[in-house]
């Protein structure tokens, strides 16, 4: 087979570029290595910057987003039993969030792929890069009993943390940056009506929580745990009785509890690698950065990523130019490393720290007190948490 990008990886990343290429009249194939049904049934988080909402809704795929997505205008911090709101839209000339679950996107993205005619190459496994220091790349890969290859310009990788593209660039030619948490987040999905119209970030002594949502009838609910901690230690009166601990707020509100659906431990970290190129060779999203879930950028630098490689793949076939190319990890870097911080920041400021001792609680509290009361601070979150303009 040939094609002009081949990109390795069916998320986010992998998805939305192949969609932006099009519109540039660039081709592309997609390999994942999981079958369609897995990867539109995957729970993930679910907030959208204002840019993301833009582009999708810019390259036509926000129907049913624009439609579903609930907008929210503010979060709320929760520190000491009171509850302090942070005014998104007021401390950015309007911007928001939506919240619309990823495998909705997911969804959307591969519907309008296949409608258009794209080709996704499902339950495609072994996949291999070849030649990448060379102008002609090779994707070898198996689907079935039959191996294949995709002889193209350029290979995409967008296969996630655990996928073979960040692995593909020699040790000696990249650097890779983390920090792992001691601490993971336990969610869990929930039949029952919204708790908040608003996102509540919760800070407290046993540790932080968070209160999200999905639709009118399903609630996406967080708190801080043990990474190493076991699903089965948590029946639902435990995850109720935590949750109200740790979401207990003096003006006697309380969380709608129902039936808990869904329950998993999510690990956090911090990573980026850099470069992200080698040779042909562009890595995008999860292969090459993870931040922990707490300032909801995961999916919205997947995306930021994959609006500049697709720039920078038009310039080099609308006009031979490739400096934007050449410039792809650098200017990346800039916002990846912005998120980075943000993340860490926000998860630095609202988490209990096991071996933590007693000043960082009173450093966390002067620092929640300062984001709450100081207009400067409140801005400089809200900027971070819509999301800074993209390139
Ligand atoms: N070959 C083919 N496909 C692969 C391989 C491989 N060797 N390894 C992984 N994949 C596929 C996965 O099955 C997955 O569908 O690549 C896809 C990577 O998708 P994501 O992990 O969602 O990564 P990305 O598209 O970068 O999106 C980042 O996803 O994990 C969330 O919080 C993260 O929101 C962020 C977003
Ligand atoms: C979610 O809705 O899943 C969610 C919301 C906010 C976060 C992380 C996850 O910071």
């Amino acid at each position: 087979m040939r094609t002009q990008v081949g990109i390795i990886g069916a998320g986010p990343a992998g998805l939305l570029l192949s969609h932006l290429l099009a519109q540039h009249g660039i081709s592309s194939i997609i390999l994942e290595s999981r079958s369609r049904e897995e990867i539109e049934s995957t729970i993930r988080a679910g907030v959208l910057e204002q840019g993301t909402v833009d582009l999708l809704t810019q390259t036509g795929l926000a129907e049913r987003l624009l439609r579903e997505g609930h907008v929210h205008h503010g979060i709320e911090l929760r520190f000491g039993n009171q509850g302090h709101r942070i005014d998104l839209s007021g401390l950015t000339d309007g911007k928001a969030i939506t919240v619309y679950a990823q495998h909705e996107v997911i969804k959307d993205l591969v519907k309008a792929r296949l409608d258009a005619g794209g080709q996704i190459l499902f339950d495609a496994t072994d996949v291999r890069l070849d030649g990448l220091e060379s102008t002609a790349p090779t994707v070898h890969f198996r689907q079935g009993t039959k191996f294949q290859s995709i002889a193209c310009d350029f290979v995409a990788g967008c296969d996630g943390f655990h996928g073979i593209s960040r692995p593909s660039i020699p040790a000696a030619l990249k650097t890779e940056y983390e920090r792992k948490y001691e601490f993971g987040w336990f969610g869990i999905l929930v039949e029952a009506p919204p708790s908040s119209k608003e996102l509540i970030y919760a800070s407290h002594e046993r540790g932080f929580a968070l209160v999200s949502t999905r639709s009118d009838t399903v609630q996406r609910l967080y708190f801080q745990c043990d990474p190493k901690d076991a699903v089965a230690n948590w029946p639902d009166e435990r995850i109720w009785e935590e949750l109200d601990l740790r979401l207990a707020s003096d003006d006697g509100w309380r969380v709608k509890q129902g039936r808990i659906f869904q329950k998993g431990i999510i690990a956090m970290r911090s990573f980026v690698v850099e470069p992200l190129q080698y040779g042909r060779l562009f890595l995008a999203g999860d292969a090459a950065h993870i931040v922990p879930p707490t300032g909801a950028k995961g999916l919205n630098l997947a995306v930021a990523d994959v609006k500049v490689l697709a720039q920078a793949l038009d310039r080099h076939y609308s006009a031979g130019h490739n400096e934007a190319l050449e410039r792809y990890s650098e200017t990346v870097l800039r916002r990846i490393w912005r998120s980075e911080h943000f993340s860490w920041w926000m998860t630095s400021m609202l988490h209990r720290f096991p071996d933590g001792d007693p000043i960082q609680r009173r450093f966390q509290l002067a620092e929640l007190r300062n984001v709450t009361t100081s207009h400067a601070a409140a801005t400089m979150l809200a900027e971070n948490y819509v999301g800074l303009p993209m390139v």
